[in-house]
């Protein structure tokens, strides 16, 4: 097979839609949730706070993607209204301490100041948090995502804090956590719990109906017509429907089962390869090798896949390490481990550089580089947060 034949065959339009947040079309179902989220989040618009609306749900049950889509509706008819919101999001299993997770919202909310990523204590990341809002002209809604890993891993000081802010001037401050995990309220407080919404919005598992429509509207961008037929659809949706409902997981088999059929050069996705998918998925080979790392070597390379660049050098890396430690709450080790964890990485074919260079790492102008498209890319991030 040539690159030539990959790129001739008829089977993908646009690949990467498969793995957007919010599909062209807007996303499908879910009606429920978003007229509770709407009635919950609309005293928004009445500039009034509102407070810790809680989202919950299953592994790729759309709250992410409800609550984007819905702020960017919230956004323009703010607009209309000539009401200034600023929407803050932030991810938590990126960020578990209350430090980082206001430096990270910092400076979102203030890009033209540059926030050190490490080094700030709590009360000091606390003070210019105030000092910003006092300044601030706008409303902010703070979307804590994936919270439950920052409530397990320092507490709930940070909803209490959050709960407990009024801004001095005409600033607002409102707050959506999204989590995964029900029992995330065990990690909350009683004095917290009281300040926190009552209402929970939550994201059930989609049936295999649902995640029918959910493909069938995603392959229609990212296939040719007619390279994938209605079964191979009904087919996926019944397996992931049993297995938890999970639509990410439905669109990544939806994808193995294409990159099958072109590697058969195949111009369409017959049903007999959905078997096949399936299992490709279990041993994907880059995506198994970063489940075998030790805990720094997972915070290493997640450090090189945040840094959204192709190419660094080895004081770069280092660099982004700290700081994803700092985010992570754990001490970081030595530059000279680290640097073996490179010489490592190479030699698992997860960066490419070159090993005798890495080992002395005196030469700047040596890059390490990452191969990696982008939807594995997404998947090795989202697996990374997930284990470490
Ligand atoms: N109702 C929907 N319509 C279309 N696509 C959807 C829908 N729900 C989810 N998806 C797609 O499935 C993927 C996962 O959705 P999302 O990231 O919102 O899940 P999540 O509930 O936030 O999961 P996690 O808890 O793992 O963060 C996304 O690519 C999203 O576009
Ligand atoms: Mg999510």
């Amino acid at each position: 097979m040539t690159f030539a034949d990959v790129l001739q065959n008829p089977l993908y339009k646009d690949r990467d839609v498969l793995y957007a947040l919010v599909p062209p079309t807007g996303l499908l179902h879910r009606t429920e949730q978003k007229n509770e989220l709407i009635m919950e989040l609309a005293p928004i618009l009445m500039n009034s706070a509102v407070n810790c609306v809680f989202l919950y749900g299953n592994p790729g049950t759309g709250k992410t993607a409800v609550v984007t889509e819905l702020l960017s509706e919230l956004e323009s008819e703010a607009k209309k209204r000539t009401l200034k919101i600023k929407r803050v999001y932030v991810n938590c299993s990126e960020n578990r301490t209350e430090t980082t997770i206001l430096i990270d919202a910092l400076s979102q909310i203030n890009p033209a100041k540059s926030y050190p990523r490490v080094g700030w204590t709590r009360s000091k990341a606390v003070n210019e948090f105030n000092d910003v809002l006092a300044d601030e002209k706008s409303h902010i809604i703070m979307i804590l995502d994936e919270v439950d890993y920052a409530l397990r891993e320092s507490g709930d000081d940070i909803l209490y804090r959050l709960s407990r802010i009024t801004p001095r001037g005409e600033s607002r401050l409102s707050t959506i956590l999204i989590s995964n995990d029900m029992r995330v309220v065990d990690f909350i407080k009683p004095k917290t719990a009281s300040t926190v919404s009552r209402v929970k919005i939550i994201f059930s598992p989609y049936t295999a109906e649902e995640l029918q429509d959910i493909l069938a509207d995603r392959a229609k961008y990212a296939f040719n017509k007619d390279a994938v037929s209605n079964q191979v659809i009904e087919k996926i949706a019944e397996i992931e429907a049993g297995r938890g409902g999970d639509a990410r997981k439905a669109l990544e088999l939806l994808d193995s089962c294409a990159k099958i059929a072109l590697s058969q050069n195949k111009p369409k996705i017959s049903l007999d390869v959905v078997d096949q998918a399936d299992s490709n998925l279990e041993k994907d080979t880059v995506l198994h090798t970063l489940t075998t790392l030790t805990k720094h070597q997972k915070l290493l390379y997640l450090a090189i896949l945040l840094s959204n660049k192709d190419e660094f050098n080895g004081g770069e890396v280092y660099q982004h390490y700290v700081e994803v430690c700092a985010k992570n709450n754990v001490e970081p080790l030595s530059v000279r481990r680290v640097r073996t964890f490179l010489v490592d990485f190479s030699e698992l074919g997860l960066i490419e550089s070159e090993v005798t260079w890495l080992r002395n790492l005196n030469k700047k102008s040596r890059a390490i580089k990452i191969v990696m498209d982008t939807a594995t890319r997404k998947k090795a991030r989202k697996l990374l947060r997930d284990i470490l």
